[in-house]
Order: C-alpha cells, then sequence, then structure tokens
C-alpha cells in the first residue's frame, strides 16, 4: 500500500490583511505606522523612506542578504527601491515580494510572526493587474501569521485583492469621487458616508472609518495629536453593514 505524505506542520495562529485608502497627507502612514509598533518582525516597501527601520536596503541583492543576516530577528527592515520607471519598479516590487513569500513563510513553519506594509500599491499595481508575488502573499501567505499593510491614495488605480480579502479596511478622507466609489463598492459602507470625511490640516484631525471584514461593520473614529504623538479615538458603536 502507498503511504500517504504528511502535510508541513504550521501551528501559528493567521495573520490579517489591512487595506488603508485615503488622498494624501490623510493619515495611511501614521495609521501603518501605529499597527507595526507592536508587531516585532517587519519588512516594509518603504518607497519614500518614511519609515524608521533597524535596517535599509536600496537594491534587491542587498535586501536578500539583510533578510538573510536577520532570520528569526525581532527587526523592522525597510526597503527603499531606487529604480524609476512605472514598468521597472513594478518587476522590482515583484522580486521584493518575492523575497517577502520566502521571509513569511520561513518564519511561519518557525512559528514566528511577521508582517509586511506595501505603501502606494497605485505605484506597482493597477486596477487590471498585480504582480504575482504580490498576489501569492494577498491570498496565500496570512496562514504563515503574517499580517499585511497594503495602502493606496487610488483604490480606483490600484488592485482590488487587498481590499477584496481584507480583514480590516481603514478609510481615511478621498478627494475623488471614482476613489469614493470604489472603497463604497469594495467595503458596503454607504458613499455619502465616506464623501463625508474630512482631513483637517488646520486643526490636525483626520477622520477615518475602520470596517470590520469579520464583524461586517463599521464604525468611525478620528486621529488627532497629543504632545507631537497621533492619538486614534473610535468613536464606539459599530453599525452593520
Ligand atoms: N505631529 C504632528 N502634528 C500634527 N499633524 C501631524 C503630525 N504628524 C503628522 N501630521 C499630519 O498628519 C497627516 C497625515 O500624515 P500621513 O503621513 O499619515 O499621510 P498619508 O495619508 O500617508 O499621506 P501620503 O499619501 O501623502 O503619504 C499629515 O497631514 C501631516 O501633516
Ligand atoms: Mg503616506
Amino acid at each position: 500500500m502507498v503511504q500517504k505524505t504528511k502535510p508541513r506542520p504550521l501551528k501559528i495562529k493567521s495573520g490579517k490583511l489591512y487595506s488603508l485608502n485615503g488622498r494624501s497627507r490623510a493619515g495611511k502612514t501614521i495609521k501603518a505606522m501605529q499597527l507595526i509598533n507592536a508587531l516585532p518582525r517587519c519588512l516594509i516597501w518603504d518607497v519614500d523612506e518614511q519609515y524608521e527601520a533597524h535596517y535599509r536596503a536600496y537594491t534587491l541583492k542587498e535586501l536578500t542578504a539583510l533578510l538573510a543576516r536577520n532570520f528569526g530577528r525581532e527587526v523592522h527592515i525597510a526597503y527603499t527601491s531606487k529604480i524609476k520607471g512605472r514598468k521597472e519598479l513594478t518587476e522590482d516590487f515583484n522580486g521584493f515580494c518575492r523575497r517577502g513569500v520566502a521571509y513569511v513563510q520561513r518564519h511561519g513553519y518557525a512559528e514566528m510572526k511577521t508582517s509586511l506594509v506595501f505603501e502606494e500599491t497605485a505605484r506597482v499595481t493597477s486596477s487590471g493587474y498585480a504582480p504575482p508575488f504580490y498576489v501569492e502573499l494577498l491570498s496565500g501567505c496570512l496562514k504563515y501569521g503574517c499580517d499585511l499593510i497594503a495602502i493606496t491614495q487610488r483604490l480606483a488605480e490600484s488592485d482590488k485583492t487587498s481590499i477584496g480579502n481584507a480583514s480590516i479596511v481603514h478609510v481615511c478622507a478621498l478627494r475623488l469621487p471614482i476613489d469614493r466609489k470604489s472603497v463604497a463598492d469594495a467595503t458596503g459602507v454607504p458613499l455619502k458616508l465616506i464623501s463625508s470625511l474630512v482631513a483637517d490640516q488646520d486643526n490636525s484631525r483626520f477622520e477615518y472609518i475602520t470596517v470590520d471584514g469579520n464583524k461586517n461593520a463599521y464604525q468611525r473614529g478620528q486621529l488627532t495629536f497629543k504632545n507631537d504623538k497621533p492619538v486614534f479615538t473610535d468613536n464606539g458603536g459599530w453599525v452593520p453593514i
């Protein structure tokens, strides 16, 4: 009789996928920073070099070396690609995601949590295309105990896999009607409510809506600052979708 092969055991709790949406200067990156602050290991697609990190790579070769040297260590690693040109940057992003897949899988089998941040997916995906290793991360890697944070100003111009699979959708003020509609269609939150969100630079007050895909409900909240530190205040009161 032919023996069945045993599946490779994976004993880690699944991670969450966060989709962060909003126009420029609306509070997305600050939200991402708050989320990863509490996470031990993080790999960041940091195109604009905004994140604090223990290590930073500027080429995929450097990134490969950093990932190999830091396996298991509780460090945040940022990658800032210097490549110009949409097509070339998208290929580079796919290379980043390929290393991301290996990073989350190796740690997942070793029962170590990981996380990844993707800044501005509209630069490296479109409504009709997402690089294959990015899709693999979004659709097949949460089971390795990895939290994923996908950020975009322009949902209408971005791949929708992230918002489609998201456990949590964070919606900040959006400027363009097409992006507001795109977020409303993807989440089920009333368009009127999404359009009412305010990003008030003068008073440093940034409204948001949090959509919880498991609860199938949303609540409102606002980001303010106290002593230069961001404060997120959820208004409470989940509204079913
Ligand atoms: N210490 C602070 N006090 C007051 N406002 C602040 C402070 N730090 C940041 N802000 C404001 O918070 C807002 C949100 O910033 P954030 O970087 O999260 O925007 P974003 O949505 O990521 O924008 P972009 O898409 O351009 O990257 C900005 O308007 C910024 O001016
Ligand atoms: Mg930002």
